[in-house]
């Protein structure tokens, strides 16, 4: 299959890799986007489901994994990843691992050599939160912290300098489509306090409805899965959440 990045590569490939790409992710990750989730796309045409939203401007593409631990479903892996990733940075874009996973520290060497630019785990599925986000950065890759809508914002307060970006959940991990969590803002808000120039990802419920305010708040990546794939115009659909996040 064309594009796919051969999971036992050499530790070389994954270095050159990465260092080609060194500077388009973290300029993408600092500026304010709109990342589409590709938990809502159909499998069966997913590759020309990415190339809908990135010619419409979408840069960053998430790839939620689940386990069946940390969330009930289970998801997809980084043989998914591999499968856009060449695809993605071709266009000038770059790829945004969202782990609901147990025990991540097990799989970002994985995730990393898969093609992605972004790894981000959750605060509540390990003991080693400085351990993982040092490993993640050494792989080559951002490295992202998320919580849970019921974790306090505390829970990133000793991780400030070790991770590049902060994922608050506006609504409980596991599912597309759920409703927005209606206090989310409030939380970024005093996220924002905490992290000081980190990016603050949201995911879950944003649609053109609730990127404004979320944005008003202080996120500047806005995660959207079934507002933008399940839209009879995915790109339309991308292009009005971007306007009301005030995004690229
Ligand atoms: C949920 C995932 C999200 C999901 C969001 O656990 O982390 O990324 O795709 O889906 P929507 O945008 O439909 O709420
Ligand atoms: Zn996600």
């Amino acid at each position: 299959m064309p594009g796919v990045r051969p999971l036992d590569a050499s530790l070389d490939l994954v270095e050159a890799a990465t260092d080609t790409a060194s500077t388009g992710p973290r300029e993408l990750f600092a500026s304010k986007r709109v990342a589409p989730s590709i938990l809502s796309s159909d499998f069966s045409r997913l590759g020309s489901q990415v190339e809908e939203v990135m010619a419409a401007g979408a840069r960053i593409i998430h790839v939620d994994v689940m386990d069946g631990h940390f969330v009930p479903p289970i998801t997809i892996g980084p043989l998914v990843a591999s499968s856009i990733a060449d695809q993605v940075h071709d266009a000038g874009g770059a790829i945004d691992v969202h782990l609901m996973i147990e025990s991540p520290e097990r799989h970002i060497e994985e995730f990393a050599r898969a093609g992605a630019d972004n790894i981000t785990f959750h605060a509540e599925a390990t003991p080693h939160i400085n351990r993982t986000l040092n490993a993640i950065r050494e792989l080559g890759c951002l490295a992202g912290l998320a919580v849970n809508p019921g974790t306090p914002v505390a829970a990133v307060s000793e991780s400030v300098n070790d991770a590049d970006v902060f994922l608050c959940m506006t609504v409980n991990p596991g599912w597309g489509g759920q409703p927005f969590i209606a206090d989310s803002p409030d939380k970024v808000r005093r996220l924002a306090e905490t992290v000081g120039a980190g990016t603050i990802e949201v995911d879950g419920g944003i649609d053109a409805g609730t990127a404004g305010g979320i944005a008003a708040a202080g996120a500047s990546l806005f995660v959207a899965g079934s507002a933008v794939f399940g839209a009879d115009d995915p790109a339309a659909a991308y292009t009005a959440i971007a306007e009301a996040a005030g995004a690229a």
